[in-house]
């Protein structure tokens, strides 16, 4: 099977993926669990380096749980974890008529330096993407680099009304709607709306 032929599901085995590097035999993308939390943080402070807390996206993620069923990893064949998605509810802006625009914000995507390049962080993507359509999401923004994010239907259409809570580069602020033309009219800034953390621990007690 192909990193690109991952199959869909949303159950705790997702897929398989077996690519030729001696390095990386497999990996296998799987929804993340508490317990791997140090172990994805390591991972994106070493990927993404410790601004990553300084961005305008980590606004609309902090102290917030990821949407249900969209928080993945990728493992390798002795289970070590090698690459790591999540996506967060949002509501991007509001239509004219004044409705909230139910959306997922994607991010960070990460993916261990080593392994780049052998289709972990595509595995990871199309998985995510796949997940949230059976889930029934309309829309998933992000920001990141036009020139990797293209090949999975991200555009900046519809994204002219839009803004991130600080700083953005616009050309790099993008989204993939599920639904056809979801965005239309859509505008004005991103906000969180996923489960507060603490709200999670109260559920959980
Ligand atoms: C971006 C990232 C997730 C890609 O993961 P990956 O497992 O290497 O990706 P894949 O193997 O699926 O795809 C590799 C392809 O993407 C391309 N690519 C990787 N990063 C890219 C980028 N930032 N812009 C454009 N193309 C990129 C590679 O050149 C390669 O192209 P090819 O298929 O034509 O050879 C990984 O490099 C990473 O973690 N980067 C640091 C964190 C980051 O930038 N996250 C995304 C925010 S924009």
């Amino acid at each position: 099977m192909s990193a690109s032929s991952v199959a869909a599901g949303t159950t705790a085995e997702l897929s398989a993926a077996q690519v030729s590097a001696p390095a990386l035999a497999s990996f296998r993308i799987v929804h993340e669990t508490p317990a791997d939390s140090s172990a994805r943080e390591a991972l994106l402070d070493r990927v993404m380096g410790e601004g990553r807390k300084r961005k305008s996206s980590e606004k609309l993620r902090r102290k917030r749980v990821p949407a249900y069923g969209l928080a993945l990893v990728a493992r390798d064949d002795h289970g070590a974890m090698i690459g790591s998605v999540r996506l967060w509810h949002i509501s991007a802006g509001k239509k004219a008529g004044g409705e909230a625009v139910p959306a997922l914000l994607l991010g960070p995507l990460a993916v261990e330096d080593a392994y780049a390049g052998r289709g972990v962080g595509s595995a990871l993507m199309r998985q995510a993407i796949r997940n949230a359509q059976a889930l029934g999401h309309k829309a998933i923004l992000l920001v990141g680099d036009p020139e990797y994010y293209d090949r999975f239907g991200f555009i900046d259409r519809n994204m002219s009304g839009l803004a991130m809570p600080g700083p953005v580069e616009r050309h790099r602020f993008l989204a993939l709607e599920l639904e056809e033309n979801y965005l239309d009219g859509a505008s004005g800034v991103l906000t969180a709306t996923g489960k507060l953390t603490s709200e999670q621990s109260a559920i959980a007690v």
